[in-house]
């Protein structure tokens, strides 16, 4: 990699989107926390620094901050709305509470500068409270709102830059514009970067750490797993074997298709383990949602554990980790609001010589592009996200056959007519839930008294934050109307408008 730029986390709530901005611009980049040693912000190669924004007044006793020797690497620095006013602070210019805080979508004019060329559309994203209300010595102001007279500025022999306002949200109009004129104009790269272009390089990192050694996986079926999966089967091809649990909380005919498209178009070496009835009887009453995590968590692990002893001679352990899973937050800890099951949280002591996660510095997308440029179908590469626990946490409260077999067939029908519709590629993901509520309907004249169904589908970009999906009344009337007509003892189907937060993608 010969061009990188860091951005340093000050807690604001788009960090990742700046990452992945950059990225979309062609040049890698990493998030990383703004206390990060020399050693890991300097990598093996370093562009340029982007401050984000963050919640803090820079003014504030114990205001984040960022050692000074950031600014004197060589490599040109952006500020955005909290990380230009820390540029403003330390080089001597005045922050204060603006008199009219900025929030939203708000017109903008632009100084000729190389950090807006070409930029023809002016209205930017605004989030603001303090504002600079005095430049420091050297520094010139290259935008304005009608309410902040320094939305901008530039000190281009220090390479010093600010913007106020947030370019990496797509309500900025030329939001992407910003970001390579930065790359390009201002720290010169080439920005040739892409998911597909480290396609090789990845799968010679691979060769190369395994050397004749012996890889083992465990396969879901998800995108992550399986781009991880088909990476390493390139690099090293038999030398690598997948376990596919098959816990029984699938999705209907899934079991089958993974296998039939990994094991037979793929040639992959894979152990299905038929654990159905294992699963289900340890899940038996339970009906608490992390009691139903955590069970499902542990039999995961013991059967792989079981599987893998089985097996002889295998050096490391193939992880499907992606970017968003190892990104630490500067803003500190959050709270766990669910533990989250990963196939990839795998027993801690099986003993291999190490793990590989070829995945863990992309994005969920750039895994996807990465997959479609290795020849993966689309159909797979862009199969909607799938939770570790599958159908347990879809099925409210207990589980039992019966119910599974109700919502494997509403979940299939809501895919296929999601399908019909065209809207796959436009939904985070769509999936219907068990609801347990039984009420009082009328078919053919007669009283029923049945389960309700809810659909589920969300837009989204990484699941942090989604909204529910605006699917045509029409869509879902025709969703409704089949999945009555079509799955017994079913005579209600609510559609859930809730987006996240304050509700989760999932019911539990
Ligand atoms: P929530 O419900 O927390 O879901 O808003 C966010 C995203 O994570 C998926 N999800 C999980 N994925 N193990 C997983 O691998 C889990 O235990 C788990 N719980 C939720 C969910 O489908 C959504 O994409």
């Amino acid at each position: 990699m010969n061009e990188r730029i860091v951005v340093l986390d000050f807690g604001g709530q788009y960090n990742q989107l700046i990452a992945r901005r950059v990225r979309e611009a062609g040049v890698y980049s990493e998030l990383l926390p703004r206390t990060a040693s020399k050693e890991r912000i300097l990598g093996g190669c370093l562009s340029g620094i982007i401050l984000t924004g963050g919640p803090d007044s820079v003014y504030e006793d114990n205001a984040m901050s960022c050692p000074d020797w950031v600014f004197k690497l060589g490599v040109p620095v952006l500020g955005i709305c909290y990380g230009m006013q820390y540029i403003a602070k330390i080089n001597g210019g005045e922050i204060k509470a603006a008199d009219v805080s900025e929030y939203g979508r708000t017109p903008t004019t632009y100084a000729d500068h190389p950090l807006f060329e070409g930029m023809d559309k002016r209205t930017v994203w605004m989030n603001h409270n303090d504002s600079v209300t005095k430049l420091p010595e050297g520094f010139v102001a290259i935008a304005s709102t009608e309410n902040c007279k320094i939305a901008a500025f530039a000190n281009d022999s220090e390479k010093l830059y600010g913007i106020q306002f947030h370019a990496e949200v797509e309500h900025t109009e030329d939001s992407k514009r910003i970001f390579s004129n930065f790359l390009k104009n201002i720290c010169g790269l080439k920005c040739d970067w892409s998911p597909a272009s480290i396609a090789d390089s990845m799968i010679r990192e691979i060769r190369e750490k395994v050397g004749d050694g012996k890889v083992l996986a465990a396969l879901s079926g998800g995108v992550d797993s399986s781009v991880a999966a088909v990476l390493t089967h390139k690099a090293i091809g038999d030398r690598l074997i997948c376990i596919f649990v098959d816990h029984g909380l699938l999705r209907l005919n899934e079991a089958a298709e993974v296998m039939e498209f990994y094991k037979d178009s793929v040639g992959l070496n894979i152990i299905k383990v038929d654990a159905r009835e294992r699963f289900l009887s340890k899940l038996a009453g339970a009906s608490d949602p992390e009691k139903k995590r955590k069970i499902i968590g542990e039999e995961f692990i013991r059967v792989f554990e079981e599987e893998s002893n089985k097996l002889s001679g295998y050096d490391y352990l193939l992880q499907g980790t992606i970017y968003p899973d190892v990104i630490e937050s500067g803003a500190g800890g959050s709270a766990v609001i669910k533990s989250h099951h990963n196939v990839g949280g795998l027993p801690k002591d099986i003993s291999f010589k190490g793990i590989i996660e070829p995945l863990r510095s992309l994005f969920k997308d750039e895994v996807r592009e990465l997959g479609e440029s290795l020849g993966m179908p689309s159909h797979l590469v862009w199969r909607q996200p799938f939770p570790g626990p599958g159908l347990a946490i879809r099925v409210i409260g207990d589980i039992t056959e019966e119910k599974l077999d109700i919502l494997r067939k509403t979940d299939y029908i809501l895919r296929r007519e999601i399908k019909n519709a065209g809207l796959e590629r436009a939904l985070w993901q769509y999936f219907t839930v068990f609801t347990g509520i039984k009420s009082v309907g009328v078919m053919g004249d007669r009283r029923t008294y049945d389960y309700a169904i809810g659909v589920r589908a969300v837009t989204s970009s990484d699941a942090m934050s989604v909204d529910w999906a605006e699917i045509p009344f029409s869509v879902l009337k025709r969703i409704s109307d089949c999945i009555i007509a079509e799955v017994d003892h079913v005579n209600r189907v609510v559609y859930d408008i809730t987006s996240k937060p304050p509700g989760t993608v999932e019911w539990e």
